[in-house]
């Protein structure tokens, strides 16, 4: 019997996580797998999209992202987290799909015509990247996946989803239930520049920063800058100290506000604060990451434990679908 929802959901593998993956979607993959039956998977076939010429980084890319989410409170025997690529039957159900996407679903999504445009130095005219909304398609359907949490700038990916599914079972008899976009509110902290926090910006704290590296980053922050003297009052509402401290030193945070607008407290001495803050909150995970890395084989075992879980699912479905297209013998 089905008792719980289905939610999926792929992360790209972007190797070791900052701050602005922990709050902005690891912390709600932690909180769903409670409430529903979560596949979490690592979409390294989406990472080939765009560095087909460079994939060094893939393998170790996961390995880090891995041992991260475990590290975090992901619970292989809640959720179950595997690879996209362990699945030969991903890229068979991207390829009926392809037969039934029509090619202007894909050439009017806006993330691919601004890709195209933003992402430099690498040739994006490629089969591959304008199919890889059809691919998206291909990970979520393949588990039935009926909720999938996604940030807004992959929404339109996932009406062509929607779209998809309605196209198949129109054609081929219901089978596939409609996924729904599941939109978090999850917090958007900013990086050490005051920009999103983002490994290809360089203003990111990752949650495997040591505490040095971590005072040291928090330092270089530019706070308030019309605050130069100790005795001018401050403004929070422009400071990324500030806005950082809302996340790490939330039960101090009027405290905090009024020290910088009265001037009693300096950015250095609110900067330290910030920094032995963040420290803190991060001893939990690191000490469990190390305790993790110890194990040679706690990511290989991760994910073929999950595999084999998520292969019932994904080959069951697979089944069905070549039964209603006819590629079944009779
Ligand atoms: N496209 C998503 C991203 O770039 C990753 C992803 C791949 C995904 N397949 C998915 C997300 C399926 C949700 C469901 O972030």
């Amino acid at each position: 019997m089905k008792t719980k929802n289905r939610v999926l959901s792929g992360y790209r593998p972007s190797g070791k996580l900052h701050l602005g993956h922990y709050f902005g979607n690891l912390m709600n993959m932690i909180e769903l797998q409670e409430k529903y039956e979560s596949f979490f998977f690592i979409a390294d076939w989406h990472a080939l999209t765009t560095e087909y010429a460079n994939p060094k980084e893939i393998s170790k890319s996961t390995n880090d992202m891995v041992l991260d989410w475990l590290a975090a409170g992901l619970d292989p025997k809640k959720a179950t987290i595997y690879r996209q690529s362990e699945f030969p039957e991903i890229a068979e159900l991207t390829l009926y799909f392809g037969m039934i996407t029509p090619l202007p679903w894909l050439e009017r999504c806006p993330t691919y015509k601004e890709q195209l445009r933003e992402i430099k130095g690498r040739d994006l005219t490629t089969f591959g990247f304008l199919g890889y909304p059809v691919l998206m398609t291909a990970d979520i359907l393949s588990v039935k996946g009926e909720m999938v949490p996604v940030g807004e700038d992959q929404l339109p990916h996932l009406e062509l989803a929607r779209e998809t599914t309605r196209r198949f079972n129109n054609f081929y008899g219901e089978y596939f239930p409609e996924p729904k976009a599941l939109l978090s509110e999850s917090k958007r902290v900013p990086g050490i520049d005051g920009r999103k926090m983002s490994k290809s910006y360089n203003n990111a704290i990752n949650l495997t920063d040591s505490s040095d590296e971590i005072r040291k980053k928090i330092q270089q922050m530019i706070t308030d800058p019309k605050r130069i003297h100790l005795s001018d009052s401050g403004h929070p509402e422009v400071c990324t100290v500030f806005a950082l401290h809302q996340s790490f030193n939330p039960n101090n945070i009027t405290d905090i506000e009024n020290k910088c607008k009265n001037a009693v407290r300096g950015c250095v001495e609110c900067k330290k604060m910030l920094a032995e803050a963040v420290i803190d909150s991060l001893s939990g995970f690191q000490k469990k990451r190390k305790e993790l890395e110890k194990d040679k084989e706690i990511v290989k075992r991760t994910l073929k434990d999950g595999a084999e879980k998520a292969g019932f699912v994904i080959r069951d479905c697979l089944e069905g679908v070549r039964e209603r297209i006819s590629l079944k013998l009779v």
